[in-house]
């Protein structure tokens, strides 16, 4: 590849439709993996010789449970369903509704829900009802960040990768109007006319 040039690199970025928007780093990549290795520990110790499912909430959440289950030895499956909120505030409004469903039966499995991030915790809290109403033999919460500050239920997570603060967060999954998901590191985002 041609060397470019600075005009051309700069050009590169304009080109990138982030507007104003600005990323500041939160959590490295390298951290991140850190993190996921010492899960993937804990969760094979809890259940040393279970068959796990892994039960990955869209779309955030899918990076995540692609570094973790490769972490994770023995026999590992995957799954996935959909969830979204109704309402204008997509984050919180506390309406759920499931909007693509695993594909096969629970019933008598080792489950672990895989989400990117706990916020309110509404949406897990309505996932693990209706997960829960399929009796499966464990079901445990693995999320990779948690938004303490936030909560508005008493859901909790039995696997935390961070505790980060009550801030707006991208990459490694997470994502801004479908944007940032494929960064590889979390960054904390500030809109237009926010002054951090
Ligand atoms: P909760 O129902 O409020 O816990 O919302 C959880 C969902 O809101 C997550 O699965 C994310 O999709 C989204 N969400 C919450 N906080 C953030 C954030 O900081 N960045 C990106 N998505 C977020
Ligand atoms: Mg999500």
């Amino acid at each position: 590849m041609p060397k470019k040039t600075k005009a051309a690199k700069l050009k590169d970025t304009a080109a990138v439709p982030l507007g104003t928007e600005r990323v500041k780093l939160l959590l490295p990549h390298s951290k991140i993996q850190k993190r996921i290795r010492e899960m993937a520990k804990a969760i094979r110790a809890d259940f040393p010789t279970e068959p796990l499912l892994l039960l990955g909430v869209l779309k955030g959440a899918v990076l995540f449970l692609a570094d973790l289950a490769r972490q994770i030895p023995g026999e590992v499956t995957f799954d996935f369903i959909a969830v979204s909120s109704y309402g204008k505030d997509s984050r919180s409004s506390g309406q759920v509704k499931l909007n693509k469903d695993i594909d096969s039966s629970i019933e008598g499995k080792t489950v672990i829900v895989v989400e990117d991030i706990l916020d309110t915790g509404l949406t897990l809290r309505y996932l693990l009802r209706i997960l829960q109403q399929r009796k499966p033999k464990n079901l445990r919460v693995a999320v990779l960040l948690d938004k303490v500050e936030r909560r508005l239920t008493d859901v909790h997570a039995d696997y935390v990768g961070f505790p980060i603060p009550n801030e707006f967060v991208v990459g490694y999954g997470l994502d801004y109007a479908e944007r940032y998901r494929n960064l590889p590191d979390v960054k904390i985002l500030s809109l237009p006319g926010e002054t951090h």
